[in-house]
Formats: C-alpha cells, sequence, structure tokens
C-alpha cells in the first residue's frame, strides 16, 4: 500500500483523484481547506485548513506528518481567473498577482516543504493546463490563467532537472466539467482521474519536466 498526498481535495478533479488512489488500495491523504460531506464520506485522511499560499501553515504541516514517507504527491489546488485586457481595473491586477500566487507559486511551496517526506523515486504531479501552453494558444484571452500556468510548467521543467531523484510533471487533466467550468467540459472528474492515475502511473525519467494530458500525451510547451 502506498502513501498518497493531495493538496485540493474539497470537490472536483482533486476529490476524483482522491477517490481513483483509494479505489486502488493506496492511503491518501487529503488536503483541503474545508472537507465537502462527498470527501468526508470516503477513506480518506483529511486535513483541514490547508490554505496553499499559507507557506507556515504548510511548514508546519510537514513537520507534524515528518515521519510519513509519500510514494505520490500531486499538488492539484488551482483557480479560474478571466479578464479583459481592454480597460482592465485595479482589482482585475490584484485578482491577476492572486492567480500566480495559487496558480504558479504555491505548488512551488508545497513541494519545497514536502521533499524531506517524499519517498525516493516519488511522483511529483502539478496540475497545470492545456491553456498555459503559449504554443496551444489559437484564442488568446484568459491572460492571468494562461500565465500562471506556463509559469507552472517552467516551474515543473526546473523541478524535474533539480530534483532527479523524484519524477516530475505537469499535467492537464481534460476540459473537465467542475465548478471551474461552471459544468461545462468534455468529461466528467472520474474519466479525468483515471487518466491522470495512469499518467503518474507510466511516468518514468524521460516523461519528467514535460507537461502531460490525462490521456498520455504530451503538450508542447
Ligand atoms: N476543470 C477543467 O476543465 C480544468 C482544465 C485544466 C486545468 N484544470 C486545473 O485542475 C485543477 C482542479 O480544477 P477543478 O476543475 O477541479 O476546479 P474546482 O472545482 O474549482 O476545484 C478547485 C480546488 O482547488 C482548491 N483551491 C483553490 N484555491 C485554493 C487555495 N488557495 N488553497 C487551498 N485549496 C484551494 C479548491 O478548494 P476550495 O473548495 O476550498 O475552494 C478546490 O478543491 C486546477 O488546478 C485547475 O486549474 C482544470
Amino acid at each position: 500500500m502506498r502513501n498518497v498526498i493531495i493538496f485540493g481535495t474539497n470537490r472536483g478533479i482533486g476529490l476524483a483523484l482522491v477517490k481513483e488512489y483509494l479505489s486502488k488500495g493506496d492511503k491518501v491523504w487529503a488536503l483541503c481547506r474545508s472537507a465537502s460531506e462527498e470527501l468526508k464520506n470516503t477513506e480518506a485522511k483529511i486535513i483541514e485548513g490547508v490554505e496553499v499560499t499559507d507557506f507556515k501553515k504548510i511548514q508546519k504541516l510537514a513537520q507534524e506528518l515528518k515521519d510519513l514517507r509519500f510514494d505520490v504527491f500531486i499538488h492539484n489546488a488551482g483557480i479560474w481567473t478571466d479578464e479583459e485586457i481592454m480597460g482592465a481595473s485595479e482589482k482585475d491586477f490584484q485578482d491577476m498577482s492572486r492567480a500566480f500566487e495559487v496558480n504558479s507559486i504555491a505548488p512551488l511551496k508545497t513541494v519545497s516543504a514536502f521533499l524531506p517526506l517524499l519517498a525516493k523515486g516519488a511522483k511529483i504531479g502539478l496540475m497545470s493546463s492545456q491553456m498555459g501552453s503559449i504554443d496551444d494558444n489559437s484564442s488568446g484571452g484568459r491572460y492571468a490563467y494562461r500565465m500562471s500556468k506556463a509559469a507552472l510548467n517552467a516551474a515543473g521543467k526546473s523541478l524535474a532537472i533539480d530534483l532527479p531523484e523524484f519524477v516530475v510533471a505537469t499535467l492537464h487533466p481534460g476540459y473537465v466539467r467542475t465548478d471551474m467550468t461552471k459544468g461545462n467540459g468534455f468529461i466528467e472528474t472520474g474519466e479525468s482521474a483515471a487518466g491522470l492515475y495512469q499518467v503518474l502511473e507510466n511516468l518514468d525519467s524521460i516523461g519528467a519536466g514535460k507537461l502531460w494530458n490525462y490521456r498520455g500525451e504530451i503538450i508542447p510547451y
């Protein structure tokens, strides 16, 4: 039985990932700000009060769990922002900064704090997005979301180089029906989580530092 830790598990894809790993017989630590009833109804070890931008809290948590070793580490928590650049307001730019805090910097905080708790060869999955691919951008807009996920992709690449003892990759879950997409999308959370599980299972040092979609295809940066 492996130990799996997932940040951002209250709902959506994070919750589906918790269920996916549990269904494979893994032991899952589900971290969230506040647990939903659906999460509480799983067998996961739930830890609430985890705001991923709060480095002190993340470090304290890592200290509390220091005797554990995790085989799989997933940072799933992320936020969506959508803004018009023409006539953007001060508030729009504050929201953009928040997108970077949550989508780009927080995953580095959680990885950094939990490095001593990762088993040799552990898989590290950082939930990014195809929208962070500059190469794939054919529709414009969504500045902060695209920029913050592109920054996360850059971080994933550096982490893969700097941490050869682990296997690090950024992930695209597909266009998934969740709160973030207001229920729009091509697939349900379960299909996304099943695909992401397999991607991380198959991931090796050759595939590290790349952006993978849930179907096991590499998306160009
Ligand atoms: N859905 C898609 O089509 C899609 C496509 C590409 C990428 N993604 C990425 O996949 C991930 C999950 O998306 P989703 O669709 O499942 O979104 P979601 O339904 O909006 O869920 C987002 C999750 O992130 C958590 N979260 C957000 N900010 C947080 C913070 N500051 N501290 C702790 N937890 C925080 C939320 O917790 P609370 O409940 O406490 O807010 C929630 O559990 C995100 O990184 C997203 O960018 C999604």
